[in-house]
Protein backbone atom coordinates (compact mmCIF):
# COMPACT_ATOMS: atom_id res chain seq x y z
CA UNK A 1 0.00 0.00 0.00
CA UNK A 2 1.42 3.40 -0.89
CA UNK A 3 1.23 5.76 2.01
CA UNK A 4 1.43 9.73 1.75
CA UNK A 5 1.95 12.31 4.04
CA UNK A 6 -1.31 13.75 5.21
CA UNK A 7 -0.11 17.22 5.86
CA UNK A 8 -3.61 18.72 4.51
CA UNK A 9 -6.03 16.13 5.17
CA UNK A 10 -9.48 17.24 3.92
CA UNK A 11 -12.70 16.81 6.39
CA UNK A 12 -14.66 13.70 5.67
CA UNK A 13 -11.63 12.16 3.85
CA UNK A 14 -9.73 10.07 7.02
CA UNK A 15 -7.54 7.13 6.82
CA UNK A 16 -8.56 4.84 9.58
CA UNK A 17 -5.23 5.20 11.11
CA UNK A 18 -5.00 8.67 10.83
CA UNK A 19 -8.64 8.73 12.67
CA UNK A 20 -7.91 6.94 15.13
CA UNK A 21 -4.53 9.07 15.76
CA UNK A 22 -6.50 12.22 15.46
CA UNK A 23 -9.03 11.47 17.75
CA UNK A 24 -6.12 10.75 20.51
CA UNK A 25 -4.94 14.26 19.72
CA UNK A 26 -8.11 16.15 19.83
CA UNK A 27 -9.02 15.31 22.84
CA UNK A 28 -5.72 14.22 24.72
CA UNK A 29 -4.32 17.56 23.37
CA UNK A 30 -6.90 19.41 25.06
CA UNK A 31 -6.50 17.63 28.61
CA UNK A 32 -2.78 18.02 28.49
CA UNK A 33 -3.09 21.65 27.93
CA UNK A 34 -5.63 21.56 30.61
CA UNK A 35 -3.63 20.07 33.47
CA UNK A 36 -0.66 22.39 32.22
CA UNK A 37 -2.59 25.40 33.28
CA UNK A 38 -3.99 23.54 36.68
CA UNK A 39 -0.72 22.58 37.88
CA UNK A 40 0.79 26.13 37.43
CA UNK A 41 -1.73 27.04 40.73
CA UNK A 42 0.87 24.87 42.99
CA UNK A 43 -1.60 23.41 45.17
CA UNK A 44 -2.32 19.64 46.03
CA UNK A 45 -6.06 19.57 44.80
CA UNK A 46 -7.93 18.03 43.07
CA UNK A 47 -9.94 20.41 40.39
CA UNK A 48 -12.95 19.10 38.14
CA UNK A 49 -13.03 21.34 34.92
CA UNK A 50 -15.26 21.05 31.67
CA UNK A 51 -13.06 22.11 28.75
CA UNK A 52 -15.00 22.21 25.07
CA UNK A 53 -13.34 20.50 22.39
CA UNK A 54 -12.92 21.29 18.72
CA UNK A 55 -15.69 18.67 17.53
CA UNK A 56 -18.91 21.42 17.68
CA UNK A 57 -21.59 20.70 20.78
CA UNK A 58 -19.11 17.83 22.60
CA UNK A 59 -17.47 18.32 25.96
CA UNK A 60 -15.42 16.64 27.59
CA UNK A 61 -14.75 15.96 32.04
CA UNK A 62 -11.39 15.82 32.96
CA UNK A 63 -10.41 15.45 36.29
CA UNK A 64 -7.03 16.62 37.65
CA UNK A 65 -5.32 15.87 40.89
CA UNK A 66 -1.75 17.95 40.78
CA UNK A 67 0.32 15.58 42.80
CA UNK A 68 -0.26 12.70 40.49
CA UNK A 69 -0.53 14.42 37.59
CA UNK A 70 -3.21 12.06 36.31
CA UNK A 71 -5.63 13.19 33.46
CA UNK A 72 -9.13 11.39 33.02
CA UNK A 73 -10.78 11.91 29.90
CA UNK A 74 -14.47 10.48 30.17
CA UNK A 75 -15.71 11.52 26.23
CA UNK A 76 -14.62 10.08 23.27
CA UNK A 77 -16.03 12.16 20.01
CA UNK A 78 -15.72 10.41 16.50
CA UNK A 79 -14.52 13.42 14.02
CA UNK A 80 -16.63 11.48 11.36
CA UNK A 81 -20.39 11.69 12.21
CA UNK A 82 -19.31 13.42 16.22
CA UNK A 83 -21.48 10.23 17.88
CA UNK A 84 -19.97 10.50 21.66
CA UNK A 85 -18.59 7.04 23.64
CA UNK A 86 -17.35 6.34 26.73
CA UNK A 87 -14.37 4.67 25.95
CA UNK A 88 -11.44 4.95 22.98
CA UNK A 89 -12.23 0.82 22.98
CA UNK A 90 -15.99 2.06 21.64
CA UNK A 91 -15.24 4.65 19.74
CA UNK A 92 -12.65 2.13 17.86
CA UNK A 93 -15.46 -0.18 17.65
CA UNK A 94 -17.91 1.89 16.31
CA UNK A 95 -14.99 3.10 13.84
CA UNK A 96 -14.91 -0.38 12.10
CA UNK A 97 -18.22 -1.08 11.83
CA UNK A 98 -19.39 2.12 10.90
CA UNK A 99 -16.52 3.91 8.82
CA UNK A 100 -13.76 1.34 8.10
CA UNK A 101 -15.56 0.53 4.43
CA UNK A 102 -17.26 3.47 3.53
CA UNK A 103 -14.65 6.32 5.15
CA UNK A 104 -11.37 4.54 4.92
CA UNK A 105 -11.48 2.44 1.74
CA UNK A 106 -13.12 4.69 -0.78
CA UNK A 107 -9.67 6.70 -1.52
CA UNK A 108 -8.05 3.90 -2.58
CA UNK A 109 -7.61 2.65 -6.22
CA UNK A 110 -6.12 -0.15 -8.26
CA UNK A 111 -3.43 0.86 -11.14
CA UNK A 112 -1.97 -1.28 -13.76
CA UNK A 113 1.22 0.72 -14.83
CA UNK A 114 3.29 -0.54 -17.94
CA UNK A 115 1.88 -3.92 -16.99
CA UNK A 116 2.64 -3.91 -13.52
CA UNK A 117 -0.17 -4.00 -10.29
CA UNK A 118 -0.44 -1.45 -7.79
CA UNK A 119 -3.07 -2.09 -5.12
CA UNK A 120 -4.78 -0.08 -2.64
CA UNK A 121 -2.96 3.22 -3.49
CA UNK A 122 -4.13 5.65 -1.28
CA UNK A 123 -5.31 8.99 -3.07
CA UNK A 124 -6.50 11.96 -1.94
CA UNK A 125 -10.17 13.72 -3.88
CA UNK A 126 -8.48 16.37 -5.47
CA UNK A 127 -5.19 14.49 -6.49
CA UNK A 128 -4.50 14.45 -10.72
CA UNK A 129 -3.23 11.09 -12.71
CA UNK A 130 0.23 12.87 -12.99
CA UNK A 131 0.56 13.93 -9.27
CA UNK A 132 -0.23 10.53 -8.53
CA UNK A 133 2.23 9.17 -11.29
CA UNK A 134 4.76 11.53 -10.83
CA UNK A 135 5.36 12.86 -7.45
CA UNK A 136 3.70 10.07 -5.52
CA UNK A 137 4.56 6.59 -7.97
CA UNK A 138 7.89 8.48 -9.08
CA UNK A 139 7.33 8.13 -12.87
CA UNK A 140 9.36 10.84 -13.67
CA UNK A 141 8.97 10.41 -17.57
CA UNK A 142 5.61 12.29 -16.92
CA UNK A 143 6.37 16.39 -17.23
CA UNK A 144 4.61 19.26 -16.86
CA UNK A 145 5.71 22.06 -19.34
CA UNK A 146 2.14 23.95 -18.74
CA UNK A 147 1.70 23.83 -14.93
CA UNK A 148 -0.86 21.61 -15.18
CA UNK A 149 -3.10 23.93 -17.96
CA UNK A 150 -4.03 21.31 -20.34
CA UNK A 151 -2.08 22.99 -23.06
CA UNK A 152 1.57 21.30 -23.94
CA UNK A 153 0.66 17.50 -23.82
CA UNK A 154 4.27 16.82 -21.89
CA UNK A 155 2.06 15.01 -18.94
CA UNK A 156 0.70 12.41 -22.17
CA UNK A 157 -0.34 8.64 -20.50
CA UNK A 158 -1.93 6.23 -22.52
CA UNK A 159 -5.07 5.14 -20.36
CA UNK A 160 -6.78 1.79 -21.68
CA UNK A 161 -5.17 2.42 -25.11
CA UNK A 162 -6.24 6.18 -25.41
CA UNK A 163 -3.85 8.87 -24.77
CA UNK A 164 -4.87 11.17 -22.27
CA UNK A 165 -3.61 14.19 -20.30
CA UNK A 166 -2.82 13.35 -16.84
CA UNK A 167 -2.71 16.66 -15.61
CA UNK A 168 -6.18 17.39 -16.01
CA UNK A 169 -7.45 13.76 -15.07
CA UNK A 170 -8.35 13.06 -11.64
CA UNK A 171 -6.63 10.18 -10.24
CA UNK A 172 -9.56 8.76 -8.07
CA UNK A 173 -11.81 8.55 -11.24
CA UNK A 174 -9.01 5.90 -12.78
CA UNK A 175 -9.76 3.12 -10.32
CA UNK A 176 -8.77 -0.33 -12.57
CA UNK A 177 -7.02 1.87 -15.53
CA UNK A 178 -4.11 0.26 -17.81
CA UNK A 179 -1.97 3.15 -17.76
CA UNK A 180 1.29 3.28 -20.07
CA UNK A 181 3.89 5.51 -19.82
CA UNK A 182 7.00 6.82 -21.83
CA UNK A 183 8.73 3.69 -19.99
CA UNK A 184 6.57 1.11 -20.76
CA UNK A 185 6.72 2.33 -24.35
CA UNK A 186 11.03 2.02 -24.10
CA UNK A 187 10.46 -1.19 -22.32
CA UNK A 188 8.44 -3.02 -25.07
CA UNK A 189 11.27 -2.37 -27.41
CA UNK A 190 8.87 -0.45 -29.93
CA UNK A 191 10.31 0.71 -33.01
CA UNK A 192 9.48 4.37 -32.18
CA UNK A 193 12.14 4.20 -29.96
CA UNK A 194 14.83 3.54 -32.38
CA UNK A 195 13.53 5.84 -34.91
CA UNK A 196 13.32 8.57 -32.27
CA UNK A 197 17.01 8.21 -31.00
CA UNK A 198 18.08 7.95 -35.28
CA UNK A 199 16.32 10.76 -36.31
CA UNK A 200 17.04 12.71 -32.78
CA UNK A 201 13.85 13.71 -31.74
CA UNK A 202 15.01 15.61 -28.44
CA UNK A 203 17.29 18.21 -27.47
CA UNK A 204 16.54 19.35 -24.04
CA UNK A 205 14.40 15.87 -23.85
CA UNK A 206 11.43 17.57 -21.68
CA UNK A 207 8.95 17.18 -23.93
CA UNK A 208 9.59 13.50 -25.78
CA UNK A 209 7.43 11.38 -23.36
CA UNK A 210 4.33 13.19 -24.43
CA UNK A 211 5.35 12.83 -27.96
CA UNK A 212 5.62 9.13 -27.80
CA UNK A 213 3.21 8.35 -26.02
CA UNK A 214 1.02 10.63 -28.81
CA UNK A 215 2.93 8.88 -31.02
CA UNK A 216 2.20 5.18 -30.15
CA UNK A 217 -1.53 6.01 -29.78
CA UNK A 218 -1.09 7.03 -33.86
CA UNK A 219 0.43 4.11 -34.73
CA UNK A 220 -1.77 1.80 -33.07
CA UNK A 221 -4.81 3.43 -34.52
CA UNK A 222 -3.36 4.04 -38.05
CA UNK A 223 -0.78 1.99 -38.53
CA UNK A 224 -0.10 3.86 -42.36
CA UNK A 225 -0.46 7.85 -41.29
CA UNK A 226 0.50 10.60 -43.78
CA UNK A 227 2.34 13.20 -42.99
CA UNK A 228 -1.11 15.22 -42.40
CA UNK A 229 -1.97 12.59 -40.02
CA UNK A 230 1.09 12.97 -38.13
CA UNK A 231 1.07 16.48 -37.39
CA UNK A 232 -2.90 16.12 -36.89
CA UNK A 233 -2.13 13.25 -33.71
CA UNK A 234 0.86 15.54 -32.42
CA UNK A 235 -0.91 19.29 -32.79
CA UNK A 236 -1.70 18.86 -28.63
CA UNK A 237 2.35 18.52 -27.96
CA UNK A 238 4.28 21.45 -27.68
CA UNK A 239 8.35 21.39 -27.99
CA UNK A 240 10.30 24.56 -26.89
CA UNK A 241 13.12 23.33 -28.88
CA UNK A 242 11.64 22.89 -31.67
CA UNK A 243 11.52 19.32 -32.75
CA UNK A 244 8.37 19.09 -34.91
CA UNK A 245 10.20 17.78 -38.17
CA UNK A 246 12.38 15.11 -36.67
CA UNK A 247 8.90 13.98 -35.25
CA UNK A 248 7.44 13.26 -38.32
CA UNK A 249 10.50 11.39 -39.74
CA UNK A 250 11.06 9.32 -37.00
CA UNK A 251 7.11 8.07 -36.64
CA UNK A 252 7.04 7.73 -40.94
CA UNK A 253 10.20 5.64 -40.08
CA UNK A 254 8.55 3.72 -37.11
CA UNK A 255 5.39 2.99 -39.18
CA UNK A 256 7.61 1.34 -41.80
CA UNK A 257 9.32 -0.95 -39.14
CA UNK A 258 5.82 -2.02 -38.01
CA UNK A 259 4.69 -2.86 -41.52
CA UNK A 260 2.98 0.46 -42.67
CA UNK A 261 3.51 2.45 -45.21
S1 LIG B 1 1.17 19.45 -18.06
FE1 LIG B 1 0.75 20.50 -19.89
S2 LIG B 1 -0.92 19.43 -20.74
FE2 LIG B 1 -0.58 18.44 -18.84
S1 LIG C 1 13.18 18.67 -26.88
FE1 LIG C 1 13.21 20.33 -25.49
S2 LIG C 1 11.14 20.80 -25.16
FE2 LIG C 1 11.13 19.35 -26.75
Amino acid sequence: MVEEKDNNRQPGNISRRQFLKDAGIVVGGTAVSSAFFLSACGKEVEVTKTITTTAPGTTSTVTKTAADNTVTITKYTCPVCSQEFDSLAALKAHFDADHSETEAKKDTINLTINGNEYTDIHVKPHWTLRELLHDKLEFVDIKEMCSGRGACGSCSVLMDGRPILSCLTLASTCDGAVIETAYGIANSKHPLIEAYIKNHCMQCGYCTPGFLVTAKALLENNPNPTEADIRNALGGNLCRCGTYPAHIDAILEAANVKGGA
